[in-house]
């Protein structure tokens, strides 16, 4: 009895530290896009847990809002104990795909980070190799890489306007990276 009252309350501490519905265990979706557009650059390959500020959380926290500086203060709790997860179990976080591989634009700003001017989409696992079609706008040279679950970069392209990239067969979620772009109007997984 008391173990399931201990296991209640932690899990009511755990979603009221995150007002946007995001935990330690599972971020929130604006945490995740954070992360992997803003963090992941330097971070993600970080479990030594050797990785410290001599100035203490003060220093980190200056650090944090360099890179997130419009988050407010749940994400950037959220970003910390990402990054503190990541050190304790070399594991990263990563947002989930939609069951369908229909990107509307309300999904696309969801996986948008402003401070990064950059979008961090999931895409579903495909039986079969496909095509990712997207369309930057024109004027800037945008980045778009397809990363696997490891965030290993499976295909790499550069350019402005209609983007697109063969996208291997994948048992497992994929991820789109797009940065430098004016805006992503168009999202297709064919
Ligand atoms: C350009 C590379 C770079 C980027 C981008 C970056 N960091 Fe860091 N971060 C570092 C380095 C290097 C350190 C270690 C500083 C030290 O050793 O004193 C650090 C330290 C930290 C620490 C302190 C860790 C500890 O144990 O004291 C936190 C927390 C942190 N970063 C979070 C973030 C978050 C969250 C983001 C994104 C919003 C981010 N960082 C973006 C390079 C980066």
């Amino acid at each position: 009895m008391s173990r399931a009252l201990a296991g209640v309350a932690f899990l009511s501490a755990a979603v009221g530290a995150a007002a946007d519905g995001g935990t330690a265990e599972s971020p929130s979706r604006g945490a995740l896009v954070r992360f992997h557009t803003a963090c992941a650059s330097c971070h993600v390959a970080e479990c030594s847990g050797r990785l410290s500020f001599d100035s203490g959380s003060a220093g980190a926290r200056g650090h944090v809002k360099r890179y997130a500086p419009t988050a407010n203060d749940a994400v950037v709790r959220e970003l910390f104990s990402m990054l503190t997860s990541l050190k304790r179990t070399c594991q990263h976080a990563l947002p989930a795909p939609p069951l369908l591989p229909r990107f509307d634009a309300a999904f696309l700003a969801e996986h948008f980070n402003p401070d990064a001017s950059a979008w961090f989409v999931p895409l579903p696992a495909r039986s079969r190799t496909g095509v990712v079609e997207l369309d930057v706008g024109v004027g800037q040279h945008a980045e778009v890489s397809l990363l696997d679950d490891s965030l290993e970069t499976l295909v790499e392209v550069h350019g402005a306007g209609t983007l697109r990239l063969d996208a291997p067969a994948s048992a497992r979620p994929s991820f789109l990276l797009v940065r430098r772009a004016q805006s992503v109007s168009r999202l297709e997984v064919r």
